[in-house]
């Protein structure tokens, strides 16, 4: 095979890749992507397995629980989880989070 062929070869997964990345996919909302990480104890959907059940709480309620965890001295693990957010990022995650139900599957 020419140097030819074989670069053009290389070259078409490249090319479609470049064409087919921009707009292919619609970027997830950002809580979502924020609120990954509290996937990893409380479950993808707040209802566990894990610690505590986030599910089911109101969005003011996770904001503020959040909030207040950021503030207080560090003991546990959520001071520190909390501390790893911005403000905004903390409504972005409690909002997210509000809209999964207690015992639900979603
Ligand atoms: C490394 C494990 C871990 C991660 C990651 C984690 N948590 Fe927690 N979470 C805990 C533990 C343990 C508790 C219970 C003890 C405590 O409050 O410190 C808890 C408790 C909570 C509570 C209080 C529940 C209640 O009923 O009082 C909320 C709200 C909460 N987590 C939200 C979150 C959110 C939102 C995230 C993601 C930003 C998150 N957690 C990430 C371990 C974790």
């Amino acid at each position: 095979m020419s140097f030819k062929a074989i670069s053009r070869q290389l070259m078409l997964p490249f090319a479609l890749l470049l064409t087919a990345t921009p707009g292919a996919h619609a970027a997830p909302p950002a809580g979502r992507l924020l609120a990954s990480q509290c996937a990893q104890c409380h479950g993808s959907n707040g209802n566990g397995p894990g610690f505590d059940e986030i599910a089911g709480k109101s969005a003011s309620e996770l904001r503020k629980d959040l909030l207040e965890m950021k503030r207080r001295p560090v003991e546990g693990i959520m001071d520190r989880q909390a501390r790893g957010y911005t403000d905004a990022q903390i409504k972005l995650i409690a909002d997210y989070l509000a809209a999964y139900t207690r015992g639900g599957d979603n």
